[in-house]
């Protein structure tokens, strides 16, 4: 048996942060918009990074990095809008050490309350050599030059020395004194590849702050960004604000690029929870992590793993008799953090059929979501619907009609009809009925291996997009025989890689959504194809 236990008496987390007002602050900058967004799969529409910037500013992150506006329209647009809206928070967007990202970068900061450009060039000997063929001094000057730019804009400008934990520490030296005196405010020492330690990445800080008084002398900034390529990314991070560094670059579930970045949540619970060896504190409303993590999963379709740090499911269940018995008698015994204290909810409100649009609309909120008029009206009807099917709708059935509605924006394909034929001795049949953006609706039918190979047959046909399936993943989101399931499926349309998932009480309805969420998302991304990457040199 795997029990979940909470008690209401005891706290055991250390108390929050606004009681140690005394501590030194670092400043967590949340890139889970920017580098996050570059996992492969997740791909989110402006609406999506719209709600996750509004959660990140409700949980206190102090700067948000919203995304890379040089490298589509889509990517400016959304930068704008975030700038446009969020006040708490700083908004920052990325630029390489070219004049038209910094001025894309700057026109999308533009409007916001607290802007602030983000640009990076290239050090270790390994990307000067292979990727931009230049010398320590042509770095040097871009970089300047990069960085007054940056500043004609906002007075608010961090610069990133990529792949800083392989430069030579002279080469940093020199770089960061010239980028401080060029007007950077914040210096990032990115360990890019994720191939630090976390003696030799703190060891970066400690040398930079012994040998350059300007960052005393200025105020300046230093910063962690550490990838998580041999699992020390949180670690790396933790060891550099042991150094000084008191800024940390991080993202909501440890996504990003390859094997992602330091987890937010895993950075903010650590500082907290063992703040007796760290002294140090965060603004973050830690209650926040979980609806964050749950959102940016469910958001990104890139699923949480169980035994994943602080929000994965099993991160306070206890499966061995010794531990329940123990925490049973003394939670402390087996537990260092109190589930309540990351916004994991001891008893979840169940909502049902009786429940109304306020009630409805209160839960969706709770979940941290902000969602026009419309946008809840067309929730609530797909809300009574369910709840007839299901006698009690969970907190994981209110996000997925809201992902539904959300995903529903960048529908070029929706799902009409499905009919299915399956069993032992028939031949697996699929008929469906979709409908494209344009209204015509457009009818199939197709037999398979299985039923699901049947229907994704037919959607191939229907939608005249050819796609590999390269996983298939079935579980069920809420409890009971009446749970909804999801469906999640990546597809691989040339170099493209996708996600998509799929919800409904039916699992064949659900495998059917799934893919065409996929098959979507594949459209939206060929209108919007990316035309720079960050990796291209400039
Ligand atoms: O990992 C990296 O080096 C980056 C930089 C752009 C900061 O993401
Ligand atoms: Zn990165």
């Amino acid at each position: 048996m795997t029990t979940t236990t909470t008690s209401t008496t005891t706290s055991i987390t250390p108390p929050a942060p606004s009681d140690h007002a005394d501590r030194p602050a670092v400043r967590i900058f949340d890139t889970t918009l920017r580098d996050g967004e570059q996992s492969p799969g997740a791909t989110l529409t402006q609406p999506e990074k719209l709600e996750i910037a509004r959660m990140l500013e409700s949980m206190n992150v102090d700067i948000i990095e919203a995304g890379f506006p040089i490298a589509s329209d889509g990517d400016f647009e959304s930068v704008r809008a975030i700038a446009s809206e969020i006040t708490r928070s700083v908004v920052c967007g990325l630029a390489r050490s070219s004049p038209r990202d910094i001025e894309r970068a700057g026109e999308a900061v533009r409007h916001a309350k607290r802007g602030r450009i983000h640009v990076f060039c290239a050090t270790s000997k390994i990307h000067r050599e292979h990727k931009l063929r230049k010398g320590r001094e042509e770095i040097v000057a871009l970089s300047v030059q990069s960085i007054k730019q940056a500043r004609s804009y906002v007075d608010d400008v961090e610069f990133s020395p990529e792949d800083a934990s392989r430069t030579e520490l002279d080469f940093l030296e020199e770089i960061t004194q010239a980028a401080i005196e060029a007007g950077a405010t914040t210096i990032n020492l990115p360990d890019t590849v994720g191939y630090a330690t976390p003696e030799g990445y703190g060891l970066i800080f400690r040398h930079l702050m012994q040998k350059l008084p300007i960052i005393k002398d200025r105020g300046i900034i230093l910063s962690t960004h550490c990838h998580n390529d041999l699992g020390m990314a949180v670690a790396n991070s933790l060891a550099g604000v042991m150094n000084g560094a008191r800024q940390i670059e991080c993202t909501i579930n440890g996504i990003g690029e390859r094997a992602g970045n330091a987890a937010l949540e895993e950075i903010v619970m650590a500082l907290r929870t063992r703040s007796d060896h760290y002294q140090l504190r965060t603004h973050i409303d830690a209650t926040r992590l979980y609806p964050a993590s749950r959102m940016v999963s469910s958001l990104t379709g890139l699923t949480v793993q169980r035994n994943k740090a602080i929000v994965g499911q099993n991160a306070f269940a206890h499966e061995s008799g010794i531990h329940q018995d123990g925490v049973l008698k003394y939670r402390e015994t087996y537990e260092i953090m109190n589930p309540a204290d990351v916004g994991i909810a001891k008893n979840e409100l169940v909502l049902g059929k009786h429940s109304g649009r306020a009630a409805l609309r209160d839960r969706i909120s709770q979940l941290g979501y902000t969602l026009s008029d419309p946008q809840l009206e067309a929730i609530f009807i797909e809300f009574k619907k369910l709840a007839d099917k299901k006698k009690e709708v969970f907190d994981e059935d209110v996000e997925a009609l809201v992902d539904t509605q959300l995903e529903a924006q960048r529908e070029t394909f929706e799902l009409l009809t499905l009919q299915v034929t399956a069993g032992s001795n028939v031949l697996p049949t699929a008929t469906l009925m979709i409908r494209d953006s344009s209204g015509e609706v457009r009818t199939d039918a197709s037999v398979g291996d299985g039923p699901v190979d049947a229907i994704y047959s037919a959607l191939a046909r229907l939608t005249g997009i050819k796609a590999t399936l390269l996983d298939f993943r079935i579980r069920s989101i809420s409890r009971g025989k009446e749970a909804q399931g999801e469906v999640t499926v990546d597809l691989l349309h040339g170099d493209l890689k996708v996600s998509g998932r799929g919800l409904s009480t039916d699992i064949l309805e659900a495998a059917a959504r799934a893919y065409l969420a996929a098959i979507n998302r594949i459209r939206s991304q060929s209108f919007r194809k990316r035309e720079v990457s960050q990796y291209d040199a400039v």
